[in-house]
């Protein structure tokens, strides 16, 4: 079958809106969409590949966390910077903890697009189109704001474009420099157990920076110690946009969806003969795949044939979302039909999609118990199968907000309305992610000393 951009057209597109009032000014802005200049590039996606590939391989690990989905509302540098400083502050942790590189991929700079449960919401008798996120419809409650508009889709591109020339910037410029690493810590973690163990670990890598120089490295001229690489993604839900975004590489004339360095397909769009895996398969970026409950080894390996029919390490990324009471039994089968086969992927868990629960006033949240857990048990069944536990997938943010329940600052139920903003999901917070990054490098440092 040839794969063009479009081709997914003529499958089932599910959580993709039909109801935009004017097609043709979709198609319009489609078009337009379509000269605009990429937003990444596809040496950068060459280099991700290759250094998913050694996640893949067992020699680094993948560190993929930001929104659930982005807004316009919340669009602010303090805000961007914040989320790019905490992963970096998880990153030396993880970095330290399990002694090998890690491929830092934010869920940044163009994740705006939602499936949801159900197509409409009613309220007070009034039914309307659900909100799809901020690139699709509005969240206010009106028959203006929930009509699909096209006009999104340029404003989520600028806001993309912005968030991503910021972050290249502090990856680039010197704000990420290692010999900054004091620097990044967040003044509200301060105070507080991470805000030590955060402290005493910059105290080291600066330690052994001053070594290294005083020996007559200089720091200032190695990259790795100057620069970051980091990474952008999101779920590949709008194909519209996706495929707009979708170029040629003139040096290889393959396609790449150049508004991303990876984009994963959802757990609710993973349909083998569906629109979502017939676009993916056909580009070049890293695709996640979110495997969850519904998932069996069988159509695993179907997508893995569909998506990677070369077995190209580097390429896949499964993205494992069961919950943490059905991960032990939910994935072991994956896992081991996975190595059965022979495909070399990377193997990430995201504990956050299968751990929501609403409480009795109707918060959406999370137990940070429950996403412990979850990571904890990837660990133990990827070893236990033999596999590498290769990375986590996080919804968080630098933002000191309450939306997910307990960890060190033991968030009750009562505390979720004091800072609740999340547009979606509910979102570990700065000392929450912290934590877990901690708790995660000291099992690595265990697993490390074990000889495992
Ligand atoms: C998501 O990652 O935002 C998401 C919707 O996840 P899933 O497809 O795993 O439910
Ligand atoms: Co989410």
């Amino acid at each position: 079958m040839t794969w063009m951009p479009d081709s997914w057209r003529s499958k089932d597109a599910r959580h993709i809106p039909e109801d935009y009032p004017d097609p043709a000014a979709l198609a319009a802005v489609e078009g337009e969409l379509s000269g605009y200049p990429p937003l990444v590039f596809a040496g950068e996606v060459r280099t991700l590949r290759a250094s998913l590939a050694d996640v893949a391989n067992g020699k680094a690990f993948l560190l993929q966390g930001g929104d659930c989905a982005e807004s316009f509302k919340e669009f602010h540098p303090d805000n961007i910077r914040d989320t790019f400083r905490v992963l970096l502050q998880m990153s030396v942790a993880l970095t330290f903890g399990a002694a090998m590189p890690v491929v830092k991929v934010g869920r940044i700079a163009g994740q705006f697009a939602k499936p949801r449960s159900a197509p409409t919401e009613t309220k007070d008798g009034v039914t309307l189109p659900s909100y799809r996120g901020d690139n699709i419809n509005g969240a206010e409650f009106t028959d203006a704001v929930r009509a699909p508009d096209p006009q999104r889709l340029l404003k989520a591109y600028g806001q993309a474009a912005a968030t991503l020339n910021l972050i290249r910037a502090f990856a680039t410029g010197g704000y990420a420099d290692l010999r900054n690493v004091h620097r990044w810590n967040l003044e509200f973690v301060s105070g507080n157990r991470q805000e030590d163990r955060y402290q005493a670990l910059a105290d080291k890598i600066s330690e052994a920076i001053t070594f290294m120089e005083a020996c007559g490295v200089d720091g200032g001229g190695v990259r790795a110690i100057r620069e970051v690489e980091f990474y952008t993604s999101h779920e590949a839900l709008l194909l519209g946009y996706e495929a707009a975004m979708t170029r040629v590489d003139s040096t290889t004339g393959k396609w790449y969806d150049t508004s991303a360095h990876m984009v994963w397909i959802g757990d609710r769009t993973r349909q083998p003969d569906g629109a979502h895996v017939e676009f993916c398969r056909g580009i070049e970026n890293p695709i996640g795949i979110k495997c969850g409950p519904s998932l069996s080894p069988d159509e695993l390996i179907r997508l893995i044939d569909l998506i990677d029919p070369n077995n190209e390490a580097g390429r896949v990324v499964l993205i494992a979302r069961f919950g943490a009471d059905a991960a032990a039994d939910g994935l072991a089968p994956l896992m081991e039909k996975v190595k059965a086969e022979g495909r070399t992927v990377v193997w990430s868990c995201d504990p956050m999609h299968g751990n929501t629960i609403k409480t009795d006033v109707g918060f959406k949240t999370r137990r940070f118990d429950a996403i412990l857990s979850e990571v904890r048990t990837f660990i133990d069944v990827s070893h236990a199968v033999g596999v590498h536990p290769g990375g986590v997938h996080f919804e968080m943010t630098g933002q000191n907000v309450t939306e997910c329940l307990g960890g060190s600052q033991e968030i009750s139920e009562a505390d979720l309305s004091s800072r609740y903003h999340t547009h979606c999901d509910p979102r570990l917070n700065a000392n929450q992610a912290l934590e877990l990054a901690f708790i995660l490098a000291d099992r690595f440092k265990e697993t490390r000393a074990n000889g495992a």
